[in-house]
């Protein structure tokens, strides 16, 4: 059933394959933050997998306290999952979502992807979609992580004007009309595989392919942290999903979380 403006269950669930019977899927018109929901429910105990889909948020949450532009037309998608270990643990987990989704967004023909470390999903330097690594810490051992994804499919321009940011939409990206149930279930397919992925094998397949979508490889880059400021050449990541600048001849890493990245001379 299609709720106004909402996603069709079906259409998303057909899309999500041999994945739909292994997560709970909720979807809902609107709501405040799927990423908010989802750790709230973290905290009451509830398991891996569940999935919140929403055509809509008031209240968007984006990386570092920012706000993320949610109208009508796109797709937010939060999964909950509980790792063993602890949060330093989960360092190249958004890496690795951000990678699936690059992938995907290939496949459904969009050429000139790019990652900008840690997550964003470029296309042609615009922004096509955000991740947000949310973690509740568990009460054994072990912890909850919370990955929200955000991708722009058919952003409304008028709802738009106030993303600090150059964005773009997959629509644009792809460049012909797609279906938004089909594109919502194959995401979340993504994000899942990606998910067990790292669970099973951390960075291994990650460092393989990062390469190839890495949007500042052998770029003069600055890394802000606070009132520190690192400026190097970026040269890929390591295996903790760190951003790797030479600096002076030697490799700094840059952690995530700690740090935002622009260009030099930008
Ligand atoms: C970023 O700033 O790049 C991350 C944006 C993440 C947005 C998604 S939309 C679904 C999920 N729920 C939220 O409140 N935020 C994430």
């Amino acid at each position: 059933m299609t709720e106004p403006a909402g996603f069709n269950r079906e259409r998303v669930i057909a899309a999500m394959s041999m994945l739909a019977h292994e997560v709970s899927l909720e979807i809902q018109t609107s709501v405040d933050s799927t990423n908010r929901i989802l750790l709230e429910r973290a905290r009451e105990g509830a398991a891996s997998g569940e999935v919140l889909l929403a055509a809509r948020q008031t209240a968007g949450r984006g990386r570092r306290g920012k706000s993320w532009t949610s109208p009508v037309g796109n797709i937010y998608v939060s999964v909950l999952w509980r790792f063993s270990g602890g949060a330093d643990r989960l360092g190249g987990l958004s890496l690795a979502v951000g990678l699936g989704i690059a992938e995907l967004v290939e496949r459904l023909g969009a050429s000139a992807v790019e990652l900008k470390w840690p997550n964003d999903v470029l296309w042609q330097g615009s922004k096509l979609c955000g991740i947000l690594l949310e973690v509740e810490p568990g009460l054994g051992h072990g912890v909850a992580g919370v990955i929200g994804v955000g991708l722009n499919f058919e952003m409304p321009e008028a709802e738009a004007a106030g993303i600090g940011q150059a964005w773009t939409d997959l629509r644009t990206a792809v460049g012909r009309a797609l279906d938004r149930d089909a594109v919502a279930g194959e995401l979340i397919s993504v994000i899942i595989s990606a998910v067990r992925t790292f669970e099973r094998e951390g960075m291994t397949s990650v460092l393989r392919r990062w390469h190839h979508y890495d949007a500042l490889r052998d770029l003069p880059v600055a890394a802000f942290s606070g009132n520190h400021t690192v400026l190097g050449t970026a040269a890929g990541i390591d295996k903790t999903g760190a951003l790797l600048l030479e600096v002076d001849g030697e490799l700094v890493p840059v952690y995530a979380g700690e740090v935002s990245v622009r260009v030099a001379g930008v």
